[in-house]
This record gives C-alpha cells, sequence and structure tokens, in this order.
C-alpha cells in the first residue's frame, strides 16, 4: 500500500487541491516577480513547513518574464512551542540563514499564518539586520485567531478555521507529502501518542 492511501482513512476533506495550490503558487510568483521587476531577490523559505512552498515559487517567480534580475534562495530552520495544533509564538530557531540578509530585498516564505506570533517572531530578527526590504508571503492565510498585527504583503489562499495538513503542513511530522491541503478527522486527534 502507498503512503498516501494509508493517509486515506484520517482525511475529512480535500480543501485545496494539487491544481488549485499550484495556480495560487503561479499568482504569487507573478506578484513578487512585478514588485522586484530587474532587482535582485532572496527567497527565505521558512522549513519545515514552507518546504515545497519556496522550492516551487523559486522556480515559478524565475519563469515570469521581466521578472527579478536574480533569485536567491535560502532557508531556515524553526520550531514553534505549543500544543499540537497551536503556536506559542515562542519560537527556538534551529537554522539560520546560510547567507547574510543585510543590504538585500528579503522575501520571507512561510507556509500559514495563524495566530501571526511566529511569523512576528521572523520579522523582528530579520529586519535587525538591515535588509534592504523586507516582506512576507504566506501561502495559507488563517485569519480567526490573529494575537498581533503582522504584515503579509503576498497572500495565497484562506484556509479555513480548521488544522490543516498537506504541502508542507503537518500533524505530528506526518501528511507533509500530501500533495493537496487536506482536513483530518477528529478521530486523529484524540488518537493515543503511538
Ligand atoms: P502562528 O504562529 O500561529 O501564526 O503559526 C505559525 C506556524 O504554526 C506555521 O508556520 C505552522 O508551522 C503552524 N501551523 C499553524 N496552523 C497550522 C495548521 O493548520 N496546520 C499545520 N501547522 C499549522
Amino acid at each position: 500500500m502507498q503512503i498516501t492511501e494509508s493517509y486515506e482513512g484520517t482525511i475529512e476533506r480535500t480543501l485545496y487541491s494539487r491544481e488549485q495550490i499550484a495556480a495560487a503558487i503561479e499568482r504569487l510568483a507573478r506578484e513578487i516577480a512585478a514588485d522586484h521587476r530587474g532587482q535582485p531577490l532572496m527567497l527565505l523559505g521558512v522549513l519545515k513547513g514552507a518546504l515545497f512552498v519556496v522550492t516551487d515559487l523559486a522556480r515559478a517567480v524565475a519563469a515570469v518574464p521581466d521578472g527579478p534580475s536574480e533569485i536567491i534562495v535560502d532557508y531556515m530552520c524553526v520550531s514553534s512551542y505549543g500544543n499540537a495544533t497551536r503556536s506559542s509564538g515562542e519560537v527556538r530557531l534551529l537554522k539560520d540563514t546560510s547567507e547574510p540578509v543585510t543590504g538585500r530585498n528579503v522575501v520571507i516564505v512561510e507556509d500559514i499564518v495563524d495566530n501571526g506570533l511566529t511569523l512576528q517572531y521572523l520579522q523582528a530578527l530579520l529586519g535587525e539586520r538591515q535588509p534592504a526590504r523586507l516582506r512576507s508571503c504566506v501561502l495559507f492565510d488563517k485569519p480567526y485567531h490573529r494575537r498581533v498585527d503582522v504584515p503579509v504583503e503576498y497572500v495565497g489562499l484562506q484556509a479555513p478555521d480548521e488544522f490543516v495538513v498537506g504541502y508542507g503542513l503537518d500533524y505530528q511530522e506526518l501528511f507533509r507529502n500530501l500533495p493537496y491541503l487536506a482536513q483530518l478527522k477528529d478521530a486523529v486527534f484524540t488518537r493515543p501518542e503511538a
């Protein structure tokens, strides 16, 4: 049995198909390319969640005619403390950028923004390093429980007020490799830990 088949009994519904996600990334790429026409761009993916977003986005931006003069792809790896489905905003920096952000046009690429604390932490941390410009891109927006007013210049798709998985988003490290965005069955959250 394939892994994706073994996930099937745990999925309540598909929220966005692979094609809908690809179309959203194409649109985000056009917006980012237009705002950085003729300028160097640093796309900074926030792992692990933005694993697929940043790779697909980097290629899509590069394919836009008259886009940035050059594209650097870098990543940070962070882990948010909190319970299984909500972050506390206390972020553990597991890996910093490889390249300096000072003087660069940086776009932070995040998988999802929920209460906003993780993105706020990253914007503050990177802002102190004096990039030429610092902007943020999130593929999925969950605006229902925002605790801070965090600026996001590029927003892909609205997610429902649910815990969602797939396309990089996990529940206890599983489901990241689903090619679509899904809502899990309630029973998954009440399952005793293995
Ligand atoms: P925030 O600090 O509440 O904005 O949440 C940011 C981080 O929490 C994201 O980068 C995700 O890693 C995680 N997160 C928030 N909502 C979800 C979800 O619905 N599914 C999976 N991860 C989520």
